[in-house]
């Protein structure tokens, strides 16, 4: 039996946070823990609309263009999806002693919505104070791979191009995601380079959770 605790996930696009959150999923499992795994967007209302408006199923206006909704627009989205997410599944989890593993978080909107709304500091500053109220992780694991073996994961893997699914964009979240420290003063974060073979990165990810749920 372990305590709860709250993990979460972290990088840009096609660097692994679904295999790796699966993976650590099974393990804790495995080890006879009580686990449960979620994402965000969430599956909660407020995050299925998020996922058809980054698969342009559904359509949101923006000042530059029908298919390119406001950066705001999105981060308030996602703000609200990430209350209704803490309130609907990862508080009452935690409540039960369960370990919840998130595939991403605030920190996402911190990268993404800071990024594609310019990324002066009073934007970072804002995203950060509508994300103030959600519950803080125990751990944050930001996983780190080359920017073109991300690349080619997310050439792979596509179905339709997604809203975030740019070169540039994803380079410069590679660029934040490696010094986001200094965002989030007091939170544990581990950097895991996940440019290694998946067992290799699995098990050094599991360690890292071990140290905060008990081994
Ligand atoms: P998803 O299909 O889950 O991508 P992945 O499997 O690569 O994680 O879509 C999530 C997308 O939403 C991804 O491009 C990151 C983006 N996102 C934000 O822009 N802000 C956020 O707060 C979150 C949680 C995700």
């Amino acid at each position: 039996m372990s305590d709860a605790a709250f993990v979460v996930l972290e990088g840009g696009d096609g660097v692994g946070t679904t295999t790796h959150t699966k993976r650590l999923f099974d393990s804790l499992r495995r080890s006879g823990r009580a686990v449960h795994a979620t994402r965000e967007p969430s599956d909660g209302p407020i995050g299925v609309q998020i996922r058809q408006i980054l698969s342009g199923r559904l359509v949101v206006p923006g000042p530059t263009g029908p298919r390119a909704p406001d950066w705001r627009t999105m981060a308030l989205l996602f703000a609200a999806d990430r209350m209704d997410h803490n309130d609907a599944t990862i508080l009452p989890q935690c409540g039960e002693g369960t370990v919840v593993l998130s595939d991403r978080y605030y920190h996402s909107s911190v990268a993404y919505q800071s990024i594609t709304g310019g990324g002066a500091q009073a934007t970072v500053d804002w995203v950060k104070e509508i994300n103030r109220h959600a519950r803080r992780p125990d751990l944050t694991l930001v996983l780190d791979v080359p920017d073109e073996v991300s690349e080619r994961r997310r050439i792979e893997r596509r179905g339709g191009r997604e809203l975030y699914d740019d070169r540039g964009l994803q380079s410069q979240l590679a660029a934040f995601y490696r010094s986001m420290g200094a965002h989030f003063p007091g939170e544990r974060i581990v950097w895991i380079d996940a440019h290694r073979p998946v067992e290799e990165v699995a098990r050094e990810i599991l360690e890292e959770t071990l140290r905060v749920v008990g081994a």
